[in-house]
């Protein structure tokens, strides 16, 4: 019989969440824990939650109630929460739920193994303390016994914290104030990512793009051992493996022109950025304290593309927001159309306690079932969007980064290219295998996705039969 202990982590919320849960598993693998797929067969059991909008943060208090049962029917399991409303909610959560173990807080992952090792012995704790050193970076290098969902993909975190508070967001309360990371930690980090076979690597913020904004603003950075955001993705470019760089998510003040250049020069930074806009309403964006105007964020847009024309530009949006008009929310519709955003996240405003916008006097004056309405008819926009963005792409070369099966089913692989589509290959799964970078030509365009074909096979199917390929431009 295994009598090494097993732990599975239930994440919940944004990449850097994701990211957290992964480097827990690492540390757990280092105290000597191995990893289980099925919760029925842990030792330990560890939520990573998220509280964005009021949704995620119910999930957990549910989740808790009904893991009451799990952990007492074996004796010696362990159950742990981790994440924003850990740091939030802090030792309440232990005082509400009596099958809890420990709390832990974003700042404090490295204390993860500690703390289950004394639930074991019966100590229950809570860990929300938040520091402003660098410790909460000092994470052990990947375990040998650990591995990742995307071996060929990484997520590598620069910063960590936010400083914007705009009036709607909790991250800078459970996130704490900014802090970037050491260039030569990350760029280290990186290398030794290469060496095991990653070759795209994510680099992750709360503001991924303030990177080092204080301190080079102090004339500190030598100091600190930390770069401007553009210097270091150039550093990014040099090392040898790491073929795509992409980054998120940015903050649409932070784009100096070094970063606006380096998306025309680098050869490893993908044509693709996720910036999160928010409304497309002046009145919305002051009200948000998102300190740039509509036009500030189309300027941003254009000179995005007179860097790099054919990059492809993602986006987050807020329906309902307090006091939003249907004027309001006209400017956001017509912003979406004026960029032509290759696809979004879109959210009807939920309030947190503790923000700024939560006490607004109007914080309830968009009905819930008039937001509903304004997400349904934004998203209707987007999808006519998406696809026409997918129908132009048809006809056109890309390279498919290789993750694994398709969604779609049958002997479809799927991967993502440089514009951070989803692509899928048809009758490749025998011989394509995750890392793999293949060259395909866009097929077809379905609302989620391109069908590829890798080149050889596109060029003798045109030459043999009478695919029509793609008749649609933007
Ligand atoms: N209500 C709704 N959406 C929110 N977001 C952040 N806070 C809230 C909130 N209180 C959205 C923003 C952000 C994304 C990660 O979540 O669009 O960019
Ligand atoms: Fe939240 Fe605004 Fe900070 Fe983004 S920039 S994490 S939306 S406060």
């Amino acid at each position: 019989m295994n009598t090494q202990r097993s732990f599975f982590i239930r994440t919940y919320g944004c990449q850097m969440n994701t990211h957290d849960s992964q480097k827990l598993a690492n540390l757990l693998h280092h105290a000597g824990y191995r990893a289980t797929d099925a919760e029925g067969d842990a030792d330990l059991l560890i939520i990573n939650t998220c509280s964005i909008r009021d949704k995620a943060e119910h999930h957990l208090y549910s989740d808790l109630g009904l893991l009451r049962g799990w952990r007492d029917e074996v004796p010696g399991r362990v159950l742990g929460v981790g994440g924003c409303v850990a740091q939030h909610v802090g030792d309440r959560l232990l005082a509400r739920f009596s099958h809890l173990d420990f709390v832990f807080g974003t700042h404090n992952l490295r204390h993860v193994p500690a703390m289950a090792a004394g639930a074991v012995d019966g100590r229950r704790a809570a860990d929300t303390s938040e520091t402003t050193s660098l410790e909460r970076f000092d994470l052990p290098a990947r375990h040998a016994g650990y591995a990742t969902e995307t071996p060929a993909r990484a997520f590598l975190t620069v910063m960590e914290g936010c400083d914007m508070f705009c009036s709607f967001c909790i991250v800078p309360q459970t996130r704490g104030r900014e802090i970037s990371r050491p260039a030569a930690d990350i760029l280290t980090e990186a290398k030794d990512l290469a060496a095991a076979g990653v070759r795209e690597v994510t680099l992750l913020g709360q503001t991924v793009n303030a990177y080092g904004r204080h301190d080079v603003r102090r004339g500190n950075a030598a100091a600190k051992g930390t770069l401007g955001f553009a210097e270091l993705l150039a550093h990014l470019d040099a090392i040898p493996g790491i073929e795509r760089v992409r980054y998120t998510s940015p903050h649409p003040r932070f784009f100096e022109p070094d970063l606006i250049g380096a998306h025309g020069t680098l050869g490893s930074l993908c044509p693709h950025v996720h910036l999160p806009l928010q409304s497309g309403s002046d009145r919305m964006l002051g009200a948000m304290r998102r300190r740039y105007t509509r036009a500030e964020f189309f300027g941003i847009v254009e000179q995005l593309r007179a860097a790099r024309p054919d990059i492809a530009i993602t986006t987050d949006l807020i329906v309902g927001f307090p006091g939003e008009t249907e004027a309001d929310f006209l400017e956001t519709l017509s912003a979406v159309e004026t960029v032509g955003f290759v696809d979004h996240y879109s959210f009807k405003y939920s309030p947190r306690p503790g923000t700024a916008a939560a006490v607004l006097p109007d914080s309830d004056s968009v009905p819930g079932e008039v937001a509903q309405e304004r997400l349904e008819r934004l998203q209707e926009l987007q999808r006519t969007l998406t696809l026409a963005y997918h129908r132009a792409r048809v006809g056109h070369p890309t390279e498919v980064l290789i993750e694994g099966p398709s969604r779609r089913g049958g002997d479809q692989i799927c991967g993502r290219d440089p514009f951070h589509r989803v692509v899928n290959i048809d009758g490749s799964a025998e011989r394509l295998a995750p890392g793999d970078v293949v060259a395909v030509e866009v097929v077809e365009a379905t609302p989620h996705s391109l069908i590829g074909a890798p080149e050889s096979t596109a060029a003798s199917e045109r030459a043999t039969s009478s695919v029509v390929l793609g008749q649609v431009g933007l």
